[in-house]
This record gives C-alpha cells, structure tokens and sequence, in this order.
C-alpha cells in the first residue's frame, strides 16, 4: 500500500517511519510513504506557502496553489475528478461527493472522526494520499475542489494534521494482511470486534504478590475463550457502554451482561 504524504514538515515522519511496526512493513514492502514538501511547489524565491485571511482576523492560511500543485503533480490528476485511473475502483467520498481514483485526505479537525471503520475502509484501497494542514487551517478551495475527504483524530486541535497522518497511517497498515506478526492479531483488538479487548496477562505467574486469574492457567481453551469473552462484554459494560448498542451479542452476552447489570461488583 502507498501513501503519499503533503506536508511542510517531511522531519516530523522521519522518527516515526524508522522504527517498529511501520518499519518492517517499509522493508517487507508491504508499505510505501512517499513524502512529499507542499514548499517545493510554491512558486517564487521565498517559496510562500501561507498568506493573511481575506476579510481580515489573525493567523495565516494555507495558500491553495501550492498544495494543488503538489497533490496534482504527484497523482498525476489533471483537472477535478479524472486521475491517473491505475485503481479499479473510485473513492466515493463520504463527506464531499467528489470522486476520484483514490481517497485524498484533508487532515483537520473539522473532519469526521476516525475510528476502526474507517481504519478498515482506508485499508481497501492501494493508494492512499494524506494532505497535512498547518497555520489556521486551509484555503476554502483546497477543500472544495482538491480534497474528496477530510479526517480529524478527535476532538482537540493539534498544530498541524503531521501526527494526525501518522495515526490513521500507523491504524490502516496494521491492518494489511501479513504486516503484524499475528495474522489473527488484529482480529482481537479493541474496536475490532466491536468490543474492548480482555485483559492479558504473561509470566511470572505471581508479581509483588499479584495473581493472574486461574482460568488461564487451567488449559481449558472453552473456558478460556468464554472467560475472554465476559471480561471483554465487562469492561465495554464499564467504560464504553455505548458501544454495546452496535455490537451483535449472543444468548449468553445478553445472560451475562445482565448478572453485571444485577450485581456489578461481583
Ligand atoms: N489538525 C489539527 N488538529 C487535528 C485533528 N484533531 N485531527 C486531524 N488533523 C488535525
């Protein structure tokens, strides 16, 4: 999968890009980050890339002719909507209606907010570009005509959208078949499943007089999955109740979240 990245800051990726995870899945070549300076497409000796809002107020604005030239040049798009075409299928954006060959990320807050769905959705595609914001925010019409989506991380307002691409980016590689160790491994994780994970535990057995539960050293794999499981519908019941709502449950769920709803310290 390829991700090309438009930022003003390439050295904010470059720690990121060299370690762990995201490292063997450079070297495996499972993974491809092309960053690209949004500097190096502003016209003119002092290659401007921010400038004063128009109708007045504080801060600066990303200017719009840079970045189309960069995100133009680099998915070889020559006008709104018609791209290089090497993917099979067009991204549909959710939030603009554009189309396009591939999904062409706005980071901002204003965005709709990232999640494990959306993680799965971005993983579908081959390509992926990631448009990092800075100053206030962007030019109008870099979100109207240049963008066919837009993300946000959360609810908070970061300095810019560089760390913001490296967690959608870090979230969607993951989940591409053969870049964790584990194939199972992102089955069972938290949101995955539409639950929080269980709790884990490895050795020693006993830690400053502190046990691990007995099921799991009991070998009984039945037990164990089922222990998994009510620990898992636990802490959701606990922390994140809402997500209880969207998850498909079983006879025994329902049974067992309503002994929590009964006794819930037991
Ligand atoms: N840029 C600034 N804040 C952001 C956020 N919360 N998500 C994505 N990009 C951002």
């Amino acid at each position: 999968m390829r991700f090309d990245i438009f930022t003003l800051f390439p050295g904010i990726f470059e720690g990121p890009l060299r370690e762990s995870m995201i490292k063997r899945a450079i070297d495996a070549g499972l993974l491809n980050v092309q960053l690209h300076n949004i500097r190096d497409y502003a016209a003119g000796k002092h290659q401007v890339t921010d400038d004063y809002p128009y109708g007045g107020g504080g801060g600066m604005v990303m200017k719009p002719e840079p970045v189309f030239a960069a995100v133009e040049s680099v998915l070889g798009i020559r006008e709104q909507g018609s791209g290089s075409g090497d993917q099979d299928t067009d991204y549909q954006s959710p939030v603009t209606n554009h189309q396009f060959p591939i999904p062409i990320i706005l980071l901002t807050p204003q965005g709709r907010v990232f999640n494990q769905s959306i993680a799965y959705e971005l993983a579908q595609y081959d390509r992926v570009a990631l448009i990092c914001g800075r100053y206030e925010g962007f030019d109008e019409r870099i979100r109207e005509h240049l963008a066919s989506d837009e993300i946000s991380i959360g609810d908070f307002v970061l300095t810019g959208g560089e760390l913001a691409a490296l967690v959608v980016l870090d979230a969607v590689i993951r989940l591409k078949p053969g870049a964790l160790g584990d194939p199972e491994g992102a089955s069972d994780d938290s949101h995955a499943s539409g639950l929080l994970e269980y709790p884990h535990y490895t050795r020693p057995p006993e830690f400053r007089g502190w046990g691990v539960p007995e099921v799991l050293l009991s070998g009984d794999h039945a037990k164990v999955d089922r222990w998994r499981r009510e620990q898992a519908l636990r802490r959701t019941w606990l922390r994140r109740p809402d997500m209880l709502t969207a998850v498909e449950l079983s006879k025994a769920d329902r049974a067992f979240l309503d002994t929590l709803r009964q006794a819930p310290d037991e």
